[in-house]
């Protein structure tokens, strides 16, 4: 366990913006952890996973801690589930595909999903009609203050559309360490999400099954979004917005392409990916998507991503964001939020 000092965060966040952590260390168990924050007691601490949902416009100015607690444990199983604890360090995909190969169902649409497991819960991450919340069981936090181990339950983390309780009232108070999931000895296959079943026509599959699910799922992102091996980006830049049902049909008389879906609550969900594509950088029509404006850019294929070809700072990209949120506000009327973490 080392501590580094004025290192370059390039490596470590998907948008490959090289700001600078003051100090920056990795820790693998929870004796590290607390090793680390009495060490750094009075520096701002930010604890990185993946690094997949977050933009850095600065130096960070305090001490960086990569959470690297590895490991997937089968814990017991009941006649409906196998629970399967798994560090918050460990890749995601791959633990996706560990479970898919024992045949554990229910993670089979998250396939393919930047970032780590102990991202996972604390914006509920969702794909192709399925979130995190569907198999999630408990999981256990370090309070940084109180130096405890903490258990939460489902019920614990309030989940919402990318939102948990860790993304508001315990903001920057707990550091996960482990994610608890209950997964279907028996699948349920979820696939009336749009894209899945003309992808599983396509690849002529006979038999469904979840790798079958995956693999189309792994497709579709593949062809939608950018690998952020090849290209920075952080996945969805902005939420999709919601809306309460009179503005929705207001909006739908005026454009009627708009995509929205409902949502609990009478309300209506927004495809943010079309607002931005139908708005763009000046009044000749054209679409922010495919826009590049030095190394900063909006993905051709799905205008919610932004994307970094290669020496974009984090400021040029933040400040295309604020372009793109000002003109889908003049249009629309609405106001995207960002999903992606600021720094
Ligand atoms: N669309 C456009 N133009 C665009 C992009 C999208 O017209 O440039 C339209 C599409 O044609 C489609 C609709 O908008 O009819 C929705 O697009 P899509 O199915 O690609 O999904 P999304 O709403 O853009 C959400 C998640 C993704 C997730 C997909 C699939 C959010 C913010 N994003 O995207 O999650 O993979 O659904 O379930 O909820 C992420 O969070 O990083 C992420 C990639």
């Amino acid at each position: 366990m080392k501590v580094q000092e004025n290192i370059s965060l390039r490596p470590y966040n998907t948008f490959g913006i090289d700001a600078k952590a003051r100090y920056f260390a990795k820790f693998k168990d929870i004796d590290e952890l607390e090793e680390l924050t009495t060490h750094g007691s009075r520096l701002t601490t930010l604890i990185l996973g993946g690094g997949s949902n977050i933009l850095f416009t600065k130096d960070y100015d305090g001490f960086v801690l990569k959470n690297d607690i590895t490991g997937i444990e089968e814990l017991h199983e009941d006649s409906e589930y196998v629970y399967v604890k798994a560090g918050a360090g460990e890749n995601w995909h791959h633990f996706v595909l560990y479970c898919i190969e024992r045949n554990w169902g229910g993670l089979e649409n998250l396939s393919l999903i930047p970032g780590n497991v102990g991202a996972s819960p604390m914006q509920n991450i969702g794909a192709y009609g399925v979130e995190l919340d569907d198999v999630f069981n408990s999981l256990e936090a370090y309070h940084f203050h109180d130096k405890k181990l903490i258990t939460f339950t489902k019920a614990d983390c309030e989940f919402g559309y990318r939102d948990s309780v860790f993304k508001k009232k315990f903001r920057d108070q707990f550091v996960i360490l482990t994610v608890t999931f209950q997964l279907r000895k028996k699948p349920i296959f979820h696939t009336s999400y749009g894209a899945i079943e003309p992808e599983l026509e396509r690849m002529g599959v006979k038999e469904l099954s979840i790798k079958a699910i995956s693999n189309a799922v792994i497709n579709i992102r593949t062809s939608k979004l950018p690998d952020p091996k090849l290209i920075g980006n952080a996945g969805s830049f902005f939420k999709n917005p919601v809306v309460e049902i009179d503005k929705c049909q207001s909006l739908q008389s005026k454009f009627p392409g708009i995509i929205a879906y409902p949502v609990a609550g009478n309300r209506m969900k927004l495809a943010a990916g079309w607002l931005i594509d139908q708005c763009g950088p000046d009044k000749t029509g054209t679409s922010w998507r495919g826009f590049r404006k030095g190394d900063a850019g909006c993905y051709e294929k799905q205008a919610l991503v932004l994307i970094n070809y290669g020496n974009a700072t984090g400021k040029e990209i933040y400040s295309l964001s604020e372009e793109i949120l000002l003109s889908v506000k003049e249009k629309f009327g609405v106001i995207l939020e960002r999903e992606v973490n600021i720094f």
